[in-house]
């Protein structure tokens, strides 16, 4: 799980599969990166902690790192929020193979609509429905490849 800061959106996109996987008893590693180091060591934002803790997920083990190009080879998908984040990963790509990992998470949800996760950083109420799309492609995750 990929974003830009590791601290808002790709935060919650771990735990919410983590939660998933772990129901489901499933043998899946899930981890999440940012695009940039700005955050590198942090907890995630005080907002997704919260929206998290509100649907019964505790993520304050995480910590923000910097995506790097040796995950490319360690994860079998690599999962971005935005497009921004799938540009800068796919600038780290150096086979094909790997290039084929990466994908815009929302797609699971809607193929080939593209759609964005919105950095909710800048707006207070964007974390709830961050969360809800979020949990919406997760499923669809579990549901393709459980
Ligand atoms: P994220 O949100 O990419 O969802 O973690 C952001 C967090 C911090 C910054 C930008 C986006 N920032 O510029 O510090």
């Amino acid at each position: 799980m990929v974003c830009l800061g590791n601290i808002c959106r790709s935060p919650l996109a771990e735990g919410i599969l983590k939660a998933k996987v772990e129901a489901k008893d499933l043998d899946w590693d899930v981890e999440s990166a940012g695009t940039s180091s700005f955050h590198n060591g942090d907890l995630p934002d005080p907002r997704s902690i919260a929206v998290a803790k509100a649907h019964g997920i505790d993520i304050t083990d995480q910590r923000s790192r910097l995506f790097v190009k040796e995950d490319l080879d360690e994860f079998d998908l690599i999962l971005a929020m935005d497009s921004l984040n799938y540009q800068d990963i796919l600038r780290k790509a150096s086979s094909e193979i790997q290039k084929r990992k990466v994908k815009l998470i929302m797609n699971y949800e809607k193929p080939g609509y593209n759609q964005a996760v919105p950095d909710p950083y800048w707006n207070s109420d964007g974390f709830e429905g961050v969360f809800q799309m979020l949990d919406r492609a997760c499923e669809k995750i579990i549901d393709q490849y459980q």
